[in-house]
């Protein structure tokens, strides 16, 4: 039977791992959630705040329950405050020696059994498992943006991961009001694999002016029912995520369809990273903002 886990943590508290310590906290469970320093640390809190208080000005969420979910994530700066947890999940940027350092970490704070799972959308599962003493403890937990949101858990297993880890992630999956899919360790894994091929696509339709940015998301959006265009969902994953994602893809497969459209690159060097920074394809209101001005 799987394991009921009620300590877990949550290692980056950017975008997903902010979005992602709420629906961990929303489902009642005790959060630790930890990033580099106060200021990455008042970010993630940000965040939280700000998601929380749309859903309860939308009278989607008591204010009372929303000062509940608060009040179960914990901040910190460092990682020795998770030692207590039964399931970390890591979402740092996409950089595996970044992700194998935190790993390495964790596997020397963290009880044996405690499960180090990995939000990465695109890096090896196996590589990063490897950095710790314990590879069949480790698996992956791929959420989607907006990770409150979006219904899809990709669960990732890797040759040694211990059948029961599997059992106890897609179990708390279950208990977040997510549906799983399970699959092997290969880069994008299902959803991403498809999708970005997509993206980048449209990205090149745009920097070769064949289209206007509102044209491509409006094609899509009217023309096949998604709920927003491309280079709107660009901004929402963010510039420097989706580099990081095809570059990644590219290197693994050599597939053409993933090489990173080179405005891609010139955008992220520029600081134009999307709704988190205020401007990517197009410019917001404020950070955090679905806004466009
Ligand atoms: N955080 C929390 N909740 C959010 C949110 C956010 N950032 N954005 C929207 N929501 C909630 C709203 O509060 C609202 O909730 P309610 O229905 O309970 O009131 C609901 O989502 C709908 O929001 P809106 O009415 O403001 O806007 P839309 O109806 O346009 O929906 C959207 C916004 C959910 C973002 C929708 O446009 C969408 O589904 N877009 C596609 C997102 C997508 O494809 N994500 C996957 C990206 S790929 C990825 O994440 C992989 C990774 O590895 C990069």
């Amino acid at each position: 039977m799987a394991r009921e886990l009620t300590e877990v943590g949550v290692v980056g508290l950017g975008t997903m791992g902010a979005g992602i310590a709420e629906v961990l906290a929303r489902a009642g469970l005790s959060v630790t959630a930890v990033d580099v320093d106060d200021v990455a640390v008042a970010r993630g809190r940000e965040h939280l705040a700000h998601s929380t208080g749309r859903a309860v000005q939308r009278g989607k969420l008591d204010p009372a329950d929303r000062d509940a979910i608060l009040e179960r994530i914990r901040f910190s700066t460092s990682l020795e405050d998770l030692a207590h947890t039964e399931l970390v999940v890591e979402a740092v940027p996409e950089r595996l020696e970044l992700k194998c350092d935190i790993f390495g970490r964790l596997d020397k704070i963290c009880p044996p059994d405690t499960i180090l799972a990995t939000n990465t959308s695109s890096l090896s599962v196996t590589e990063i498992s490897v950095a710790t003493g314990r590879p069949s403890k480790v698996i992956g937990m791929h959420f989607f943006n907006p990770a409150p949101v979006m219904k899809l858990v990709e669960v990732v297993r890797t040759v040694v991961t211990e059948p029961s880890v599997v059992e106890d992630v897609e179990a708390l999956a279950a208990r977040l009001g997510k549906v799983d899919v399970t699959i092997g360790d290969k880069a994008g894994f299902i959803a991403n694999a498809l999708l970005f091929g997509y993206l980048n696509h449209a990205v090149s339709m745009y920097e070769n002016h064949y289209a206007s940015r509102e044209d491509i998301d409006a094609a899509m959006r009217l023309g096949c029912g998604l709920p927003m265009g491309p280079l709107a969902l660009m901004d929402l994953i963010g510039i420097d995520t989706a580099y990081e994602i095809l570059d990644t893809m590219y290197k693994q497969s050599r597939n053409r369809l993933h090489a990173p459209t080179p405005i891609i690159k010139q955008m992220m060097t520029a600081g134009l990273l999307g709704r988190k920074s205020g401007r990517g394809f197009y410019t917001y209101a404020d950070r955090d903002s679905a806004e466009v001005v």
